[in-house]
């Protein structure tokens, strides 16, 4: 197999260091790697460190007259087969967001074709700042992959979000871009993702808290690993993922209409989205006025559509969520068995890494046939993968067994 090629920028952050490390296992795996060095960068790190270890030049300046026979930005762009940044700054971000290149790294990084995948890496408070926060989504909806840092303890004292991402986690990500699994070609996937939206009036609505962070992460995951994916989500501000058929809708009525018209089409379906189980009985025309006692809401459940898939799954394979706050593997399997599925992914909405809104999550995955795994906390993209390796091992033993009568 041909030696595969990563363009590594590595910008201005306390964090360069781990660079050697990243550059390292990448070469053990045989990959060939080429760094970029901005200059803020090599205020922490120095050429002759990442040189030594990538057994290649160290680019960092936009005129070097060492290589005059080739234009230097546009032969690394067409050299790498996947980009990575790592550490990736606020400026770094700031600029590729925004088109703008003014050194080697940001104009290499706009001649490139390759998959390219950031791992940001700075002070919480940066990092949570709306700007940079519309920058990754900005770039996310470019097609750039995040490997979203972890949480911590800061170099500058501070502990919270911003720490780079666990080198382990960088590789394998690096990995995966340059030899991405298509193990779920042919697969048929139906996901639900996000919250529902039930109105009251023109104006008001109720609606449960669900971000889509996971069903999202998981539609992409499989997209990227060959599926064929139809993503039914709620109302979410997250950028639709990318070679994914989106169907937005806003209540759950609609929600159970574009599920179940997509059903019969489908190989599995899983049921991410948060879904209200409460509608007002009533939809007012006009504004509800205030009135001097407040409201009484008549409610009325909405139709259960995992539940109603369930009594019609043939052949399919179904995985739903249980968000619970207690007594977890008792709802969680009660849930199974009462909706015939094949998996619960059953996280506890109290605890710290999972549920709402954080970019990680822990799952205890309960299966139809008594087993139960603990993911560990992970991000959300890291378990949307090991939730379709659970899918997938599924897949496999339902077709050699088909196989077999
Ligand atoms: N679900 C669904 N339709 C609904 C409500 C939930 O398909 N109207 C799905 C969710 O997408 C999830 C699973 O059912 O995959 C479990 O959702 P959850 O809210 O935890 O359970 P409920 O069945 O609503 O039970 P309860 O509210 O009593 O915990």
């Amino acid at each position: 197999m041909k030696q595969k090629t990563v363009v590594l920028g590595v910008t201005g952050s306390i964090a360069a260091y781990k660079a050697c490390d990243i550059i390292s296992r990448l070469k053990k795996q045989g990959v060939e790697v080429h760094v970029i060095l901005t200059e803020s960068g090599s205020r922490f790190i120095t050429p002759l460190a990442l040189e030594t270890i990538a057994a290649t030049p160290v680019v960092t300046d936009m005129f070097n007259r060492e290589t005059p026979w080739e234009v230097e930005h546009i032969a690394l762009a067409k050299k790498a087969d996947a980009f990575l940044v790592a550490p990736a700054s606020a400026n770094f971000l700031g600029k590729a967001a925004h088109g703008i290149a003014d050194d080697m790294l940001t104009t290499t990084i706009l001649a490139t074709h390759a998959p390219i995948l950031v791992a940001p890496a700075m002070n919480s408070a940066m990092y949570l700042n709306p700007v940079v926060q519309e920058n990754i989504q900005l770039l996310q909806k470019r097609g750039y992959r995040f490997i979203s840092p972890g949480e911590g303890r800061l170099a500058c004292g501070d502990t919270g979000v911003g720490r780079l991402a666990e080198v382990e986690d960088i590789v394998s990500a690096v990995l995966d871009a340059l030899n991405p699994r298509q193990d779920l070609a042919g697969v048929r996937l139906l996901v639900s993702a996000g919250p529902t939206q039930e109105a009251l009036d023109p104006v008001r609505y109720i609606t449960n808290r669900s971000s889509g962070k996971m069903g999202y992460a998981i539609a992409q995951a499989a997209a990227r690993r060959g599926a064929e994916v139809t993503l039914v989500s709620g109302p979410v501000s997250l950028p639709a993922p990318q070679r994914v058929k989106l169907v937005p809708v806003v209540s759950s009525d609609d929600m159970f209409r574009a599920v179940d018209g997509a059903f019969a089409g489908c190989d599995a379906l899983i049921m991410a989205a948060a879904p209200a189980d409460f509608t007002p009985q009533n939809l007012s025309g006009q504004k509800i006025k205030k009135q001097g006692n407040g409201l009484n809401l008549a409610l009325k459940n909405t139709r259960d559509i995992l539940l109603a898939m369930g009594q019609k799954k043939e052949g399919r394979i179904l995985m739903g969520f249980a968000a619970e706050s207690e007594n977890l593997a008792q709802n969680a399997q009660s849930k199974l068995r009462r909706k015939n599925l094949d998996f619960i992914a059953a996280n506890d909405i109290l605890a710290q890494d999972a549920g709402f809104g954080v970019d990680t999550n822990r799952v205890t995955l309960y299966d139809d046939r008594g087993g139960a795994r603990d993911s560990g906390s992970m991000t959300k993209d890291a378990l949307a993968d090991w939730l379709l390796d659970a899918l997938w091992a599924r897949i496999q033993r339902n077709r050699g067994r088909a196989g077999a009568e």
